[in-house]
């Protein structure tokens, strides 16, 4: 199962509108599946979207492992999951900003407002729908993956430019930025 080459930002496929899945049940959402997962185990990431590896399809591949998790945070790891045609609804009227990076901009870090708490319907490989709710960064996932099927990456969603950074700049080994359990709850 291969590894795929991730399109970074200025690709026109990052820019599109991806397209309905007509059956979650095929070969070749497994294949693609299996192909997003080898992708992203090797670099111990999170999230991918389909178009990022230049298949335009609206299919969403995601986890949070338990090591991701900051002590105290009441936050439950999620096993991989496969999301095919993902729709999300926010839940009330409350945001916060949340530091975020993306395999198509390597090497940034941007703080980005969203919703803290929100709703997603999406069907999976067995075609069964399927609904979840999430706050915090678990909630900041799946907006970030969900946009990416809609041709917007993290810098379009930010309000403040001054926080794109380089993670290299941003001294991450010392400390400067480190995840908090309120950043997850
Ligand atoms: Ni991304």
């Amino acid at each position: 199962m291969p590894v795929r080459d991730i399109l970074r930002m200025g690709h026109p496929i990052l820019r599109g509108r991806s397209s309905e899945v007509d059956d979650p049940t095929t070969a070749t959402i497994a294949g693609l599946r299996q192909d997003m997962e080898d992708t992203l185990v090797p670099i111990n990431s999170c999230g991918i979207a389909a178009p990022q590896i230049g298949i335009p399809l609206r299919v969403v591949l995601y986890r949070i492992p338990p090591d991701r998790i900051p002590a105290g945070a009441r936050t439950q790891p999620v096993p991989w999951t496969l999301m095919v045609n993902p729709v999300i609804t926010p839940l009330g009227p409350e945001t916060s900003e949340i530091w975020e990076r993306c395999l198509s901009l390597p090497g940034l870090y941007g703080r980005v407002p969203r919703h803290r708490r929100v709703g997603v319907r999406f069907h999976g490989l067995d075609g069964k729908l399927v609904e979840r709710e999430a706050t915090g960064f678990h909630a900041m996932i799946l907006q970030h993956e969900c946009d990416h099927l809609d041709g917007v990456l993290y810098p379009m969603r930010m309000t403040d430019m001054t926080q794109l950074s380089f993670a290299s700049e941003m001294n991450l080994a010392g400390g400067f930025f480190k995840y908090q359990p309120q950043d997850f709850d």
